[in-house]
């Protein structure tokens, strides 16, 4: 019998998947806190502008870049908001941050090279090394400093076959904002590499302390960043499926090529919801940013107020990285949590050697069920 090839069969399926899929098979009330997405709908005048697109005939492919309006307004939006600037011809826009993530690795690492990401770290990175071929190398971050990034520890792991440096700020799974030093030196040691620096800032709209710069915008080698951002996050947009890769110019080139073997194009639909959602009215994202935050405090309060519980301070996205102070695997953790007390997070293990032990809790949940699994977690902990 023919067989699935090695690589797409040592693609890991993530430990987040196995928490959701017994959450599924669960016919309880649980308190579902480890998916990854805002639980808000997107705001009515994004759908509007996307209906409104299809009765007028908007439904055809579009050029394998996207639409001239759509890299516009993220270009616009990438220059106001971030700081970062390229023309529209130096963006792709693609189904999904995930894409561009993807397209960036199989246009970046021949086989053979290394992906190197501090960790702990998004587990889909991985995969996409695998899937390019190339391997992945996670360089653990101490714990001790809040998993924060260390430039020296990066800057050690690269070598000649480093094809990139994935930098995730805010972090998915930390929540934490990385220095823009400790990043500016990343930049630098990739520059003398031939090596590119992603940043994955799909999270840099929901950044808490602080103003939510793009690194593009304050390396002294912005040519070797290329930033992937999406509306999935900021804008509740996740089904949509609408991100973006911008940089180099010659790499946004390759990758606009290659997407005509892979989705073509990103929907002409989604394009027209991203161009309302960049342009359009911003009062309802506002609210729901507004809505992030307390919620951020919420989480900072309680985890506080629980014996033996901590976190870095999560500083942006949606995320806090829970040390339940148990040295067990996190899985057996997780499991018992949601099995016997009807609180789902995902397990730190996921992330990582560097999230051994720690689980991951996402805050996109209103007040009250954030309030109510808190308390089951403090119960779930106790009693392990
Ligand atoms: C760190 C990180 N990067 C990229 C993505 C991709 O998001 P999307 O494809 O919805 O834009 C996610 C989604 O969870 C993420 O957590």
């Amino acid at each position: 019998m023919p067989t699935p090839t090695d690589r797409v069969r040592r693609a890991e399926r993530s430990s987040i998947r196995i928490m959701f899929d017994l959450a599924e098979r669960h016919d309880g009330d649980l308190v579902r806190l480890e998916v990854g997405e805002p639980d808000f709908d997107t705001p009515a005048h994004v759908i509007d502008a996307a209906a409104r697109a299809a009765r007028d005939g908007e439904t055809h492919y579009t050029s394998n870049a996207g639409l001239p309006a759509c890299r516009r307004a993220i270009s616009d939006m990438l220059a106001t908001e971030h700081g970062v600037h390229h023309d529209p011809d130096e963006i792709v826009v693609t189904t999904g941050g995930m894409e561009a993530l993807h397209l960036t690795a199989l246009a970046t690492v021949s086989p053979g090279e290394e992906l190197v990401v501090p960790g702990p770290t998004w587990p889909n990175y991985a995969t996409q090394a695998t899937l390019a071929d190339g391997t992945f190398r996670e360089v653990p971050m101490p714990a001790e400093n809040g998993f924060d990034l260390e430039a020296d520890r990066v800057i050690e792991a690269m070598g000649e076959d480093t094809a990139a440096v994935i930098l995730t700020t805010p972090s998915n799974p930390t929540g934490r904002v990385f220095d823009p030093e400790e990043c500016r030196a990343v930049v630098e040691a990739a520059a003398d590499h031939d090596a590119y620096v992603v940043a994955d800032e799909v999270y840099l709209g929901l950044t808490y302390d602080g103003e939510p710069e793009g690194i593009a915008a304050y390396t002294g080698h912005p040519d070797h960043v290329l930033t992937v951002g999406s509306c999935s996050k900021t804008y509740a947009m996740t089904g949509w499926r609408i991100g973006w890769l911008a940089g180099d110019p010659i790499l946004i080139d390759e990758v606009a090529k290659i997407r005509e073997s892979t989705t073509a194009c990103t929907s002409s639909l989604a394009q027209h919801a991203a161009i309302a959602a960049l342009t359009g009215p911003q009062e309802p994202i506002e609210e729901m940013y507004e809505a992030f935050r307390r919620r951020r405090d919420l989480v900072v309060d309680r985890v506080a107020a629980i014996d033996g519980l901590s976190c870095p301070r999560p500083e942006g996205a949606f995320y806090a990285f829970l040390d339940p102070g148990i040295d067990d695997d996190s899985l057996s953790v997780a499991k018992h949590l949601l099995e016997e007390h009807g609180v789902v997070l995902a397990p730190g293990d996921g992330f990582g050697e560097a999230g051994r032990g720690r689980l991951r809790l996402s805050f996109a949940n209103s007040e009250e069920r954030l309030h109510e699994g808190f308390d089951r977690l403090e119960a779930g902990l106790a009693s392990y």
